[in-house]
């Protein structure tokens, strides 16, 4: 067995080096290469080594080559078991302490680095190039003729220089990546042995995270890349919606891959985060909605998508009109939005589009969306929905789960895992049945049906009931929500007429009176919340339940005592 494992990786190492070479010709010359001597960097290994092809020689790069690049030095040294990863940077700087402290907690030891500036390397000793502080742009060009990649990590020391747990957050994400490069320079059987870092879950959700940034960042380059109509969004779009999809810019328009409209009313002003905000089709239309003064963060985890929204964040702000940007793209996970810095209570809205059922771990979504809205904000987003649990080998099958079905949730699980979050009432905004068209998968998945759906959870602690109380209130739509004069949909049982008095349970009455959406109500009958005042007539009339005992009907009818 042993020596099956051997002849395997050996194998393995074969293919590495034939695939390696075939992208990059390699140079015999080389200046200098730190962090292994002379020979390492060459390929001239003595003994039983020289036999065995060397692994690929990588070359990470970041601007100062203090810390990221330096941890994926480390990282990729492990991995290969020896010296074929190499760092440098814009500049040379001075080695980080804490990264060199995170890397020893996992058992590499970096602390004999040196921190080096790119001039003084040649590029033809490396097979691979690895920029990974997303600044492709500053690479000198003779660096990026091979195998180039370009990562865009946080920068530990610029989010928070001292706290430890950033720099581990990063130092895990550079291990994911690390081993994913392996896999596609084909370094099979040479994995990095150190387990996973946050525990068996974590792995599996990074391998899940890897299968998507992949199929998101290489796989489709285009909308019509989409093997289904999923990802397609069907809604009917509102005026004011068609008037700013049209000043994106073209070439973010055609990366859009949502299946809804997350765009509510009433945004002028606030602070708006978009989980999974690809390209950034749908926060540069909100850019426009929350105007000069509002504020939007679009979140993702995929090199390329981010890539494309930085490019045209200066381009949109001109076209808007706007003295500064209003935009600012985060690269990170969206089940862990404090690791990129996101604090609590900090928006007035979250939106996401077409997002949450690629996420492994839609709970922690849930419940960082949770975290990040203040009090009175809103959940407002799209996603796709099954009648039924997906059953794990269609949850398991890679384009199924790219596509957006195989992971999509049952939307009764949804329901309960947005209570659980503390989202108390979910609404229902609006859905569509989605038809797959492609008569492959349409065969795979008979029997299931799946809906795109927009719903709205709105944040409202210790406010929400879990069922629809009646307090005898009722409120009278002002008709002044923008676009809105006629009515106000807040969800697709609540169709509000301007002028008319509207009867509501105690939860639509809070969804109104203490939301962003209180100004243009005027409200009729006591606040459930006001100590003595409030009566309480039962369960409201037509929000899905009702009095359950059998006897009810009969009452009234002269039944007989006990
Ligand atoms: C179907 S696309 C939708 C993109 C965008 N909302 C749009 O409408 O064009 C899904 C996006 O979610 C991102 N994504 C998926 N899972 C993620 C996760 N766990 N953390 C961060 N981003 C994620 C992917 O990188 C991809 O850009």
């Amino acid at each position: 067995m042993a020596l099956f494992t051997c002849l395997a990786t050996l194998l393995a190492c074969v293919s590495a080096r034939l695939a390696i070479e075939g992208r990059v010709e390699r140079q015999p010359i080389f200046r200098r290469l730190r962090g292994g001597s002379e020979a390492d960097a060459q390929g001239l290994r003595g003994g039983a080594e020289a036999d065995a092809p060397p692994p690929p020689r990588v070359m990470f790069v970041c601007r100062a080559n203090s810390c990221r690049s330096q941890m994926a030095h480390g990282l990729f040294n492990k991995l290969t078991d020896g010296s074929s990863g190499a760092s440098c940077g814009f500049r040379a700087s001075e080695l980080n302490p804490h990264a060199v402290a995170v890397m020893a907690e996992i058992g590499i030891d970096i602390s004999e680095h040196t921190s080096n500036a790119i001039a003084e390397y040649d590029p033809s000793a490396f097979d691979a190039i690895i920029c990974v502080c997303g600044c492709a742009a500053e690479v000198p060009g003779e660096w990026k003729v091979g195998h180039f990649e370009d990562w865009s990590l946080d920068d530990p020391p610029e989010l928070d220089p001292g706290d430890r747990s950033v720099y581990r957050r990063v130092r895990d994400e550079l291990k994911e990546r690390i081993e994913a490069l392996a896999k596609r320079l084909h370094v099979a059987g040479c994995g990095l042995g150190l387990g996973p870092l946050r525990g068996g879950q974590a792995a599996a959700a990074g391998g899940v995270r890897d299968e998507v940034k992949e199929y998101y960042g290489k796989v489709l380059q285009k909308s019509a890349d989409l093997q289904t109509n999923a990802c397609c969004t069907a809604v009917e779009l509102p005026q004011e919606v068609k008037a700013a999809i049209g000043k994106v810019h073209p070439e973010v328009v055609s990366k859009y891959f949502g299946c809804g409209l997350c765009v509510p009313e009433a945004l002028s002003g606030l602070s708006v985060l978009d989980l999974g905000c690809g390209s950034g089709r749908d926060c540069y239309v909100l850019a426009q909605l929350v105007g000069e003064s509002g504020s939007v963060v679009g979140v993702d985890m995929t090199d390329e998508q981010l890539s494309t929204a930085r490019q045209h964040v200066a381009w949109h702000a001109d076209a808007f009109g706007y003295a500064r940007p209003n935009t600012d793209f985060k690269q990170g996970y969206i089940e862990d939005l404090k690791g990129i810095g996101l604090g609590d209570e900090t928006f007035d809205v979250v939106v996401s589009n077409c997002v949450v059922n690629l996420s492994p771990d839609k709970a922690a979504v849930l419940r960082e969306a949770f975290r990040v809205l203040k009090a009175g904000g809103e959940m407002y987003f799209s996603d796709v929905y099954a009648d039924r649990r997906v059953p794990p080998h269609l949850r398991d099958d890679p384009l199924l789960y790219g596509e957006c079905l195989g992971g999509a949730l049952y939307w009764n699980d949804f329901l309960a895992l947005a209570k659980a979050a503390g989202f108390a009432d979910p609404r229902l905004v609006e859905d569509a049945p989605i038809t797959v068209a492609n008569p492959a998968l349409e065969e795979k998945l008979r029997g299931i049906r799946f809906y795109s759906a927009t719903y709205r959870l709105f944040k409202l602690p210790g406010r929400l009931e879990a069922d629809c109380e009646d307090y005898g209130q009722a409120v009278v739509y002002k008709g002044t929500l923008p676009g809105r004069a006629a009515a106000f949909d807040l969800d697709s049982h609540h169709h509000i007429e301007a002028g008319k008095v509207f009867p509501v349970c105690g939860n639509t009455y809070h969804m109104l009176a203490s939301t962003r959406f209180r100004q243009h109500f005027e409200y009729v009958g006591a606040h459930p919340h006001e100590a003595g005042k409030s009566a309480h007539f039962g369960i409201f009339d037509g929000c899905g339940k009702s009095l359950p005992f059998a006897s009810a009907s009969a009452a009234g009818a002269g039944g007989q005592c006990c």
